[in-house]
């Protein structure tokens, strides 16, 4: 356990530092009073250290630009003020991340923060004998799991490769960036539960990773997702012009209200009905952490969908609504397709009539969420349990089952 304690204790290295160093630390104390008073460096002091490597390293830092514009910013432009911010086309300093401006996107980083688990935290013992036995699961079932198993392990992927390459440098607001970056470690936990579960019941890897490729249910919803990547991810893609802002607004929705925000669901259902009848518990229990995940994910992402509304109400055209609208429509057709596929027959107390509903009812809700007219009015939830386990808190059953202990800071060891 680290103990302040040590920090007087007296210790040999920091009483008598080698000389090199303390010529290094009068160099650097020198060089900070002669940047204090002046840009251009003073290149003309060197002091022998018997090292080349480390006197070219003090040549080369005495040509340092100390106002090197990363986003474009001089030394000693003025500081940043909360009505400077903006999700998009932001002038501001993008390396400080306060004052605050969108306080909610602080809390879902401090929510997400709070949810951390890892896939090797749930016991996954009883699924694998359950997967072994002949009798234990119905074909359908094994469908269902192969199915859920081939496009997650992909998808999540795709989200975090758009997240990292392609929306991250176009969101100009740095307290959105913490978030995207919680999400995109989120994402790598998701895609390292499904390759867990993989590994865990010794399925075929080849065959489940590339399901995406050759599943034509599942292909299809990778490929409409990886569109709306592929159009903004050049790297000379840049935002500013209404045509290419409203790029960018079809790329968060495609991939927050469709790809995360309808695409995972006909998959989570399933697999949490089977948890629900006890089978495949372990494989659920990551399912629901996941799902309780992506749930966040999905209202950050309307949260900043409706932030660059707001700021630029021209992107918001109805020409550009009745556009959102298809798209929305095409992602419901191409899930309840894969439900259509993963159900042929009725399954786990539901079929894919039921599923379809289901979709409506959630496409509904994220049209109205962005702030579109509903396409399927009275269609109803039926799977309210669903709701009810997107709430679930960590500790109301994770520590029964947790198998192993990850560290954290406060006990590493500093032997
Ligand atoms: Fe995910
Ligand atoms: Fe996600």
């Amino acid at each position: 356990m680290l103990n302040w304690d040590h920090f007087n204790e007296p210790d040999d290295t920091t009483a008598a530092p080698p000389a090199p160093v303390v010529m290094a630390a009068q160099q650097t104390a020198q060089r900070a009073e002669s940047a204090s008073t002046a840009v251009t460096a003073d290149v003309t002091r060197y002091e022998p250290t018997g090292s080349a490597a480390y006197e070219n390293a003090l040549k080369a830092l005495e040509v340092l630009d100390v106002a090197p514009g990363l986003e474009e910013l001089a030394m000693g432009a003025q500081r940043v003020l909360v009505d400077d911010k903006r999700m998009i086309n932001c002038r501001a300093d993008l390396n400080q991340l306060v004052p605050f401006k969108y306080d909610w996107a602080w809390t879902k980083y401090l929510d997400g923060c709070a949810n951390h688990w890892m896939p090797q935290e749930v016991n996954m013992t009883a699924d694998i004998a359950l997967w072994r036995a002949n009798d234990g699961l119905s074909p359908e079932e094994r469908i269902v799991i192969k199915r859920s198993l081939g496009f997650f392990s992909t998808a999540d992927s795709l989200v975090a490769n758009n997240l990292v390459l392609s929306i991250y440098r176009l969101i100009t607001n740095p307290e959105c960036r913490q978030y995207l970056l919680r999400q995109a470690f989120e994402e790598a936990i998701h895609t390292h539960a499904y390759q867990y579960c993989i590994e865990s019941l010794g399925m075929d890897e080849g065959e489940i990773f590339n399901m995406y490729r050759e599943i034509p249910s599942v292909a299809k919803k990778a490929a409409w997702a990886l569109k709306y990547t592929q159009s903004i991810g050049n790297p000379s893609f840049q935002t500013g012009s209404t045509e290419n802002d409203q790029e960018l607004l079809k790329n968060l929705i495609a991939f927050y209200c469709v790809m995360e925000g309808l695409f995972f669901y006909c998959g989570f259902t399933q697999i949490l009905s089977m948890g629900r009848r006890n089978k495949m518990t372990g494989v659920a229990e990551q399912f629901q952490y996941i799902l309780r995940d992506e749930s966040m994910h999905v209202n950050f992402g309307i949260d900043v969908i409706n932030q660059i509304k707001n700021e630029n109400a021209e992107l918001w055209s109805p020409e550009f609504q009745a556009e959102i609208t298809q798209m929305m429509m095409e992602g419901l057709a191409l899930e309840i397709e894969y439900a259509r596929d993963t159900m042929p027959r009725g399954i786990l107390g539901m079929n894919a009539a039921m599923m379809e509903e289901y979709l409506k009812f959630i496409t509904n809700r994220r049209l109205i969420q962005i702030g579109l007219a509903e396409q399927f009015p009275g269609a109803e939830n039926p799977f309210p349990w669903m709701s009810e386990i997107m709430d679930l808190r960590k500790e109301k059953n994770f520590f029964e089952t947790r198998v192993t202990e990850y560290q954290v800071g406060g006990a590493l060891s500093w032997d």
